[in-house]
């Protein structure tokens, strides 16, 4: 595997990651099997897929033991291990909802350090920023956890230019996660920019539209039951029937390199910047070995271009 650092002066990973909150959380309830996903999560590391992300919230609380599990023994340190915290549990029919309290902040991460069977996080995010605490007061009880030797660094989700701007004021930033596919690229704007020219990394995640841009997926009706994506607007059923038209743009432009859909969208994210490591979600492992390959499919500037031609998806991501 191609490896790149965890942005500037950070510890060397894999380019490619894995995502592990689809192992217990949010897609595909019924197909989750907690041995398959030690085995996915074990052969990653063999793969060079060394950045595992996970968050306190993914189950919730599950996700982080099962990664715990699976790393046990010699695995953890062969692991640049990240979670997330500042979602908790939401009430009534909102599954999540923010909190960024100094105070739950602080206890946190020693709830997540617990269950990941570790005494150090080498990444811990502050998942979103929550509007009722200013940011400065979320991320100097993250620095806290850097002072007190429970995370190597520290990074953001879901963040505007301002809002980098200020946590750097109190710490520096480590990374920073966002959504970033061929069908979501808002962070291309302002952020991306911003965090290359700061040497600051950048984890796209769900880089493969929650797996639509693998062509997984022809009609609502072929996602797992109670499954989250159901709820979402790019899935219902008149949008996803329109958004077909960009798979089938990458699925032609993946034939010209016997490649699968799922690594020319890797590729095109991987191409957008320096420090940019993308954390594809799977519990398969074929699907694994297929998103570790792309790591080495290189696109020609005009297939690069006519991707970045491609049009707008229709329905918001939420
Ligand atoms: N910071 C945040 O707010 C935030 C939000 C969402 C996600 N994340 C992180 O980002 C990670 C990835 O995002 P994501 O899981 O939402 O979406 P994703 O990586 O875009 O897609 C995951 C889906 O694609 C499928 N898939 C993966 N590789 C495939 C392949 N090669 N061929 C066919 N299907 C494939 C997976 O199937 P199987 O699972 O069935 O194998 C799963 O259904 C998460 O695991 C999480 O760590 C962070």
């Amino acid at each position: 595997m191609r490896t790149s650092t965890l942005g500037e002066g950070g510890p060397e990973v894999g380019v490619v990651g894995l995502g592990c909150m689809g192992m217990t959380f949010a897609y595909d309830p019924t197909g989750r099997d907690d041995a398959t996903s030690t085995t996915v999560i074990r052969t990653a590391l063999d793969l060079g897929v060394t950045l595992l992300d996970t968050a306190d919230i993914y189950g919730p609380y599950s996700n982080e033991e099962l990664v715990g599990a699976a790393l046990a023994g010699p695995y953890r340190e062969r692991t640049v291990l990240a979670t997330k915290v500042g979602l908790v549990p939401g009430e009534g029919d909102e599954l999540v909802r923010r909190n960024g309290r100094p105070e739950h902040i602080r206890r946190s991460i020693d709830d997540s350090l617990r269950r990941l069977g570790t005494d150090h996080v080498d990444l811990y995010q502050l998942h979103r920023v929550d509007p009722e605490v200013p940011i400065e007061e979320s991320w100097g009880a993250l620095a806290e956890a850097v002072t007190a030797g429970k995370a190597r660094r520290i990074g953001l989700s879901e963040v505007t230019v301002e809002e980098i701007k200020r946590a750097q004021s109190v710490h520096p930033v480590a990374s920073v996660q966002s959504e970033l596919s061929l069908w979501t690229r808002d962070p291309l704007t302002e952020v991306l920019p911003y965090t290359e020219e700061q040497g600051i990394a950048f984890l796209p995640f769900s880089p493969l539209g929650r797996g639509f841009l693998t062509g997984r997926f022809g009609s609502p009706d072929d996602l797992p039951a109670d499954d989250w994506r159901r709820t979402l607007p790019r899935f219902q059923q008149d949008a996803l029937k329109a958004n077909l038209a960009l798979v089938d743009a990458v699925a032609a432009i993946a034939a010209r390199y016997g490649a699968t859909p799922a690594q020319v969208a890797l590729a095109w994210v991987l191409a957008q910047g320096r420090y940019v490591l993308p954390i594809p979600g799977t519990k398969t492992p074929r699907y694994l070995a297929d998103n570790a390959a792309s790591a080495d499919l290189v696109l020609t500037a005009e297939d690069r271009a006519e991707l970045d031609a491609l049009p707008a998806p229709t329905g918001g991501r939420y």
